[in-house]
């Protein structure tokens, strides 16, 4: 347990599995409070946690950290907004909110995607994370930092994908909701830089979690993937989770409307 993010109070969204879990698991051993939340507490089957069976928050106070775990729908406004008033309720502000849920139907084209699959994909992958943002940054922007008043008093962290910067074969949707997040990204970077709050998103290309195990599963995509990556092997949830823990510290105070690539050097080519 280190104390990089002493006193700190974090929301994350969709914290139940993958790269959500890893990422309150990664707060919370620097000493932040963390508010779990997800559609429902247990992770996904298929996941590839070795302790898949003890929930989130439980891991977090079994190793002697602070966590609450809450029911939240991010395509649902009241559920954001209750679990950014658990924060405050609970452990007394919010200095960072990661909004990380996110959904991927399957493979497609436009011409076989379904309308509900594009309002599904829409309404938790841009919408949500829309909605974390606004309640979110109303939050922060009542309450000062913990540094007297110079340093950032919020950290917003989108989850978005490489599919938000490239387009991701027989991904419609999924990319135009990702494309969402980045541009959302950006856009309140600049309103809020005045208000020092950070907003910044990460994007990871294709990691060991539920959402990617039937490629991962299938041998010709598994093969196609570590093609297209010129690492040597994929990234993983642990991986996301030091990144957010980079850009929720005090060594990015300066970092805002930044896009940070995780993959490999997968669409550096
Ligand atoms: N795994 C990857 O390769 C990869 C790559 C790029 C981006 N991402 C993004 O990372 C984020 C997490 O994905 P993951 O791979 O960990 O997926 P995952 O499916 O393993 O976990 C997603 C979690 O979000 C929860 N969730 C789904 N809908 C929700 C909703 N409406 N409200 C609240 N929670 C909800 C699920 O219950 C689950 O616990 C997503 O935004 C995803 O798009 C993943």
């Amino acid at each position: 347990m280190g104390n990089r993010l002493e006193n700190r109070v974090a929301v994350v969204t969709g914290s139940s599995s993958g790269n959500g879990r890893a990422i309150a698991l990664a707060l919370a051993r620097e000493g932040a409070a963390v508010v779990c939340s997800d559609v429902k507490k247990s992770a996904r089957e298929g996941g590839y946690e070795g302790d898949i069976q003890t929930d989130t928050d439980d891991v977090i106070r079994n190793e002697g950290g602070r966590a609450e775990y809450l029911d939240c729908d991010v395509t649902k406004a009241s559920d954001v907004r209750a679990v950014i008033d658990r924060a405050v309720s609970a452990f007394g502000r919010l200095d960072i909110m990661v909004n990380n849920a996110g959904v991927f139907t399957d493979l497609h084209t436009i011409v076989d995607e379904t309308e509900e699959q594009y309002d599904f994909t829409m309404a938790v992958n841009a919408k949500g994370v829309w909605l974390g943002c606004k309640f979110a940054i109303a939050q922060m922007l009542k309450q000062e930092d913990t540094g007297g008043g110079e340093t950032s008093r919020g950290k917003i962290i989108n989850i978005a994908s490489i599919g938000g910067l490239v387009g991701l074969a027989a991904e419609p949707a999924y990319c135009a909701s990702k494309g969402a997040v980045v541009n959302l990204t950006r856009q309140l970077a600049v309103d809020y830089a005045p208000e020092r709050i950070n907003v910044n998103a990460i994007c990871p290309g294709f990691l060991a979690t539920a959402m990617v195990r039937p490629f991962l599963d299938d041998p010709e995509l598994n093969k196609t993937l570590h093609d297209l990556s010129p690492w040597p092997h994929l990234g993983t949830a642990e991986d996301v989770g030091k990144l957010a823990l980079y850009l929720a510290s005090d060594d990015a105070e300066m970092v805002t409307g930044s896009m940070q690539v995780l993959d490999g050097g997968y669409t550096a080519g």
